[in-house]
């Protein structure tokens, strides 16, 4: 209550900010010039974004590193020729990232700073792919491609809105500073420092991201919180050597079994973890959010239709969206041990490996969650075999203000792109760079997706909807607009 008050005091004292309430309440979203020059250019904005398509920029394989330097080449040379004053590719040890300005609004209009990701997952037709990840290809309406939605297309949209205006209007209404990073998806492992070293280039007045999904193609949503991540993994090791399993069978304990027995210790029978202290900082849901997020809930129809499965799991008291949304969790990605080729082999493992990761909710600290899951395991851990748990990368979790007045423009610009005001959501996926633009930058944040959670972002054959494409455009030009009205 208290801090809505304060929120009504900040708005009577912004004209600007009315201004945008206003319009919330009285127009509807208009065709301007760009919105026509998007409308004529569709196919030829698909067909570039095609182009980026091609290039097999995954992050994670070193054998990729030329292709994700071309991806990151061709980013800088779209924006050169779409009309950005400047554009450059900065080495880092890692992935290049791209950067640009246009600045030409001037000094009193809002600068808006754009991040996202031209790294993608790994794609290989063995996982599953019905066409060649790598050649794009347009059916029942999608784009099928990796890095489609996630992120190279939604990235994309934000190129075409600006060149959309640039070419119709000469000018934007806002200064614009672009970042496309390399490494989002293996945690921006060289971002952080860019951004702590590069403060004063990045300043800006909000920093807008499309990097997540909206509700479903018919109801726009703004996600307000993205989890945190730990990434660790279990080694329990046995014997020196791999033994006979006849020979030494039931007299010594197998580490695969013991890791089997760790990792079931991890978790009550009703679905929360048993970490001591993992709850610790989880902030409770209210009830009015609680109420809120009844708006976004996920089916149990559409979660059986994405998962294939009949029965969800977790914790029972909370909505399946809760779960996702506002739960942190704990999950074994994977796990190593003994003989898993052909056929047989009476082996008694030496070793075994467990992949863990936790996904985090605001509050909760990375490396905390890092410790205490250490310790526990070393509690539990028999005398009989030997455990370590080594931290691979953390990323904090993002919580962002529904009450700003940057939030307002976004609502706005949702409502003109869709004919329909968008719903809050939360989110179960990670972008760990969020919370240092908050922390660091000090910038309000907009995830301003448009992607739908049944893309296929890190599986087989996804798929971006050529109608989230180009509504995309529409909705980020009446932002754009929204945010340099005076
Ligand atoms: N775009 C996703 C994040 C995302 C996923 C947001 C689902 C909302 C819903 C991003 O590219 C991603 O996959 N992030 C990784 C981060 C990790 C590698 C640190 C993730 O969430 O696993
Ligand atoms: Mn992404
Ligand atoms: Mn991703």
């Amino acid at each position: 209550m208290d801090s809505y008050c304060h929120y009504r005091r900040f708005l009577a004292l912004h004209p600007v900010i009315m201004d945008i309430i206003m319009i919330t309440n009285t127009s509807e979203g208009q065709m301007s010039k760009a919105h026509e020059y998007a409308q004529q250019h569709r196919d030829e904005f698909r067909q570039q974004l095609h182009q980026l398509l091609r290039i097999p920029s995954v992050s994670t394989s070193p054998q990729h590193a030329g292709d994700v330097r071309r991806a990151a080449e061709w980013l800088k040379t779209e924006m050169l020729r779409i009309g950005f004053e400047s554009a450059e590719v900065i080495h880092t040890p890692g992935h290049p990232i791209v950067y640009g300005e246009w600045l030409g609004a001037g000094e009193t209009a809002p600068t808006i700073l754009i991040y996202g990701h031209y790294d993608v997952q790994p794609a290989e037709m063995i996982d599953g792919w019905t066409h060649d990840p790598f050649d794009p290809i347009e059916r029942d309406g999608k784009i099928y491609a990796r890095g489609s939605t996630d992120d190279k297309g939604q990235t994309f949209v934000h190129l075409k809105a600006i060149e959309s205006l640039l070419q119709t209007e000469g000018t934007l209404p806002v200064n614009i500073k672009l970042l496309i990073e390399g490494e989002e998806e293996v945690s921006s492992l060289n971002l952080g420092a860019f951004v702590s070293a590069n403060q004063d280039r990045l300043k800006a007045d909000v920093c807008v991201i499309s990097d997540t999904a909206i509700l479903a193609v018919d109801q726009p949503s703004i996600v307000y919180a993205l989890r945190g991540l730990t990434y660790m993994e279990i080694h329990v090791h046995g014997p020196q050597t791999d033994l006979h399993s006849g020979v030494f069978g039931g007299t010594v304990h197998n580490p695969a079994q013991a890791l089997a027995e760790i990792i079931t210790a991890l978790h009550q029978p009703d679905g929360s973890v048993s970490v001591p202290g993992f709850y610790d900082d989880v902030l409770t849901l209210d009830e009015e959010e609680r109420a809120e997020l009844k708006k976004t809930d996920w089916a149990l129809d559409d979660w059986a239709k994405a998962t294939g499965l009949d029965h969800p799991w977790g914790e029972a008291q909370y909505t399946l969206r809760e779960r996702v949304g506002a739960r942190p969790t704990l999950e074994v990605n994977g796990m190593v041990s003994g003989f898993y080729g052909e056929g047989a082999k009476t082996v008694l493992p030496a070793k075994a490996l467990a992949k863990i990761s936790c996904r985090l909710v605001a509050n909760q600290d990375p490396q905390r969650i890092y410790e205490l899951v250490r310790d526990y395991v070393a509690q539990i851990t028999p005398p009989t075999v030997r455990s370590e748990v080594r931290l691979l990368h953390t990323g904090d979790a993002a919580f962002v203000d529904r009450h700003t007045p940057v939030m307002q423009a976004a609502i706005q610009a949702y409502t003109q792109g869709w004919g329909k005001p968008p719903v809050f959501m939360r989110e179960g996926g990670s972008i760990p760079i969020v919370a240092n633009f908050q922390r660091e930058l000090g910038l309000p944040v907009i995830l301003m997706g448009f992607g739908l959670n049944t893309d296929g972002a890190h599986g087989p054959d996804e798929h971006f909807t050529i109608e989230m494409f180009h509504k995309g455009i529409d909705t980020v030009i009446h932002f754009f607009k929204l945010m340099g009205r005076k």
